[in-house]
């Protein structure tokens, strides 16, 4: 006869069976590997602010869903594009909802991304060794931005119309870098349409490519620690599921919010372009620089972009002092109130004084 063994602690006690849930998740990384992304979370971290990212990549994910959708109805040449939204709104099922789902999770994407970026900025995140990361995610933003420029012309109305127009006479200034955005190119292809494969195609396949990057080396170098708090002395992190479930509790409320703007706020569409005209103001993401061509010609904005994004870019090249605590980094937190004050000052004087545009 064969006897059971009995453990110490009585007869009943069994090794546990892990839950359905994550059964299915060692199955699918068993085959696929998906817990390499998966990061430790160290108790600093289980807030909003240290979630934004996440939340960034939440945004990312619903633009490809509902981007996806109204592509299948979207025609990328000049003589039809108008109509062809037009049609998407008042034809297609559920076609206005996720065309103003797209175009508000557009903006919810670049504010999420621009306050990430400060919350890594303000926490000096972006030191030694996560200079690389912080340029991989500076190039994620500048992609953001790019798609936010060619979503806007795709609609092909005087504000789309109006923004490209914009883009050509920067474009001209840049000489032979410039050529892709001129029908010198070839003209036998439309630019709206090269604009529209660079929106669907190229922007969002480098920010997927780059997020898995910017993700294996969160992984690598562990999230930052606190520069006010310190270092526990053993450390216990969260597991990342539970950072997971966080995150998407904080997408369905973001999600919830975005959803509720489409139905009650959604996106206007004016009529087809006219040639030649200068009537619109563009999305309140470009007010920041749309006053400088009248101020100091067109040149400016092309240069002022540069400089904006360039600086980003160079942050930790920058400030290379290991402190990290934020009043003993007095020169570098200046600089950057500095600069996002004059940003936001000029963005609310398009607001105020140029409701129309020029
Ligand atoms: C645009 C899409 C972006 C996505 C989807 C994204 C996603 C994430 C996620 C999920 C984290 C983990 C911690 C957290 O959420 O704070 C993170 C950390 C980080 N991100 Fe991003 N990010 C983006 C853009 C940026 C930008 C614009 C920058 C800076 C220019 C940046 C720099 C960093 C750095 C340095 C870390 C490590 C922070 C730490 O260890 O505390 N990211 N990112």
């Amino acid at each position: 006869m064969t006897t059971r063994p009995v453990s110490q602690d009585g007869p009943a006690s069994r090794p546990e069976r892990p839950g359905r849930w994550r059964r299915a998740i060692d199955a699918v990384d068993e085959r696929m590997g998906v817990k390499a992304l998966a990061y430790p979370v160290p108790e600093h971290a289980n807030n909003l602010g240290w979630s934004l990212g996440g939340l960034t990549a939440v945004a990312f994910v619903t633009l490809l869903v509902t981007g996806v959708y109204i592509t299948q109805f979207y025609s990328p040449v000049p003589e039809s594009a108008n109509q062809s939204v037009r049609n998407l709104v008042t034809h297609v099922w559920l076609g206005s909802f996720a065309r103003a789902l797209h175009y508000w999770t557009a903006q919810a994407m670049f504010v999420l991304a621009l306050l990430h970026l400060l919350r890594v900025f303000l926490h000096a995140s972006y030191k030694k060794p996560r200079e690389g990361n912080w340029v991989v995610g500076a190039a994620m933003f500048l992609l953001t931005f790019l798609a936010v420029f060619t979503g806007t012309v795709l609609k092909w109305d005087q504000e789309g119309y109006e923004a490209l127009a914009h883009n050509l006479d920067v474009a001209k200034l840049l000489g032979g870098l410039g050529i892709w955005f001129t029908p010198e190119l070839i003209n036998r292809v439309p630019i709206l349409l090269r604009l529209y494969s660079a929106h669907v195609t190229l922007i969002p396949g480098l920010i997927l490519v780059l997020f898995v990057l910017h993700a294996l080396l969160i992984k690598r170098h562990k999230i930052s620690p606190h520069p006010q708090i310190p270092a526990p002395e053993v450390e216990t992190p969260e597991p990342f599921t539970a950072h997971l479930q966080r995150v998407a509790a904080f997408g369905l409320v973001l999600l919830g919010a975005l959803a509720l703007l489409a139905v009650l706020v959604p996106p206007v569409i004016g009529p087809t372009p006219v040639e030649g005209i200068e009537i619109t103001r563009p999305p309140w993401m470009f007010w920041w620089f749309f006053p400088l061509e009248e101020w100091f010609g067109v040149a400016s904005i092309g240069i002022v972009i540069a400089i904006v994004f360039g600086l980003i870019f160079l942050v930790p090249f920058l400030d290379r002092s290991p402190r990290r605590r934020w009043q003993e980094r007095k020169l570098a937190m200046g600089a950057a109130l500095f600069l996002l004050l004059a940003l936001i000052a000029v963005t609310i004087e398009v607001w105020i004084n140029n409701p129309k545009g020029h």
